[in-house]
């Protein structure tokens, strides 16, 4: 028998498990109401198409530099300036292959094999599943609504043992909370003070109905902070993302990226440099999750659904069943085969406590969420 690796036994993520049996019943021809996805089911924007078409006729698509082309990292240090009032130099900005390039690179960077590297139970599962392939090892802080599903420094202090890194992600994934702009700053000052690299996951800025979401970028010239254009930007397929780096990682990450990608992808870079200038189509966009929001809000309840972790941004609502059910994949399983709605188990975000809770991503359309509520109201009644 030839050799496995143990790294390659990651678990599934079990939101795709869930699209699968969503996609089989749609080729049956039943109904579906996709709330299990989280992505936008908008397109790019279509400046951002007609860039790709122009770039497809004019630019031959070789490789470019391992840390992107120099007029996107101009125009998201432009960004930084406009959205945050920072100043970031376009040297210390890296565009990679979606957030997820990102991390990799970020970790593989600035961690040794064994380091340990703390995270939010729930979170989003690829963090933990990046660090177990990279042979590092997830420390789980278990959250709650005590503090608004989010590590606090003296969650850290209790540790038994000292930590290497702490990833933090405001709006989060699944719970769609936020942590204070002093919050961030407070995490970032006792990382610096214990010698933690801080990697701030900001994807889903921009998608925000409460609360300002503060950068890590103006925080802690030491911290990894990982973009996206998947999320607020509406580009989920184009598999765009950018970090922020810290000066001591910066020449290896750039030397990472030159052997494990050699370039991110050239199209969406080119496309990509549109996305600045498309403000108000994408704000249309929140407008339209922040009225799915409300509804599911009012009328989820009606259906057993009342208890949500606070949801102040991203296109989530992390809700507690364990009025319902004690088993979350079961419930979703049974759910999606009776209303034709498809939700997310708690599993996929929290091993340990997710067997009671569900994620409802609210990225669709406000006609889905309406007659998705509908059909768990009746199923429910
Ligand atoms: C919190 C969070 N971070 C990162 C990602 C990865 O996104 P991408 O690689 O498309 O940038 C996701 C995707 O759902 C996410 O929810």
């Amino acid at each position: 028998m030839l050799k496995v690796a143990r790294r390659a036994a990651i678990p599934p993520f079990i939101a795709m498990q869930v699209l699968r049996a969503a996609n089989a019943r749609a080729q049956a021809g039943e109904a579906v109401f996709h709330l299990e996805l989280g992505q936008p089911d908008t397109s790019a924007p279509a400046a951002v198409i007609e860039a790709a078409k122009r770039a497809l006729d004019s630019n031959r698509l070789g490789y470019t530099e391992a840390l992107g082309i120099p007029p996107l990292r101009q125009a998201i240090a432009a960004h930084y300036r406009s959205t945050y009032g920072l100043e970031i130099v376009p040297d210390r900005i890296a565009i990679t292959t979606g957030s997820s390039g990102g991390f990799m690179l970020g970790f593989l960077a600035a961690f040794e094999p064994g380091d340990r590297v703390a995270l939010a139970a729930p979170g989003y599962p690829a963090y933990r599943n990046i660090l177990l392939a990279l042979d590092l090892k997830p420390v789980d802080l278990p959250v709650g609504p005590e503090t608004r599903f989010h590590p606090t420094p003296a969650m850290l202090d209790a540790l038994p043992a000292p930590l290497e890194g702490l990833i933090v992600a405001s709006p989060a994934n699944p719970t769609g909370s936020m942590l204070t702009p002093d919050e961030l700053a407070e995490l970032a000052a006792y990382c610096r003070r214990k010698g933690i690299r801080l990697v701030s996951d900001e994807i889903y800025h921009g998608i925000v109905y409460e609360g300002i979401a503060a950068s890590a970028a103006g925080l802690d010239d030491s911290a990894i902070v990982i973009n996206s254009f998947s999320k607020y930007f509406s580009m989920t397929g184009w598999r765009l993302g950018w970090m922020v780096l810290p000066e001591d990682l910066h020449d290896s990450i750039e030397r990472l990226g030159q052997n494990l990608f050699i370039s991110p992808p050239t199209l969406p870079q080119l496309a990509a440099l549109a996305v600045f200038d498309c403000k108000a189509e994408l704000d249309a966009n929140v407008a339209r999750y922040r009225r799915n929001r409300d509804l599911l809000l009012r009328e989820l309840p009606k259906a057993g659904f009342r208890q949500f972790a606070p949801p102040e941004g991203a296109f989530y609502l992390y809700a507690d069943i364990g009025n319902l059910t004690n088993d979350s994949e079961a419930f979703c399983r049974r759910m999606l085969q009776e209303t034709g709605v498809a939700l997310t188990p708690g599993t996929d975000f929290d091993s340990a406590r997710g067997h009671r809770s569900l994620r409802i991503s609210f990225a669709g359309s406000t006609e889905d969420m309406a007659e998705a509520a509908r059909r768990l109201i009746r199923w429910r009644a």
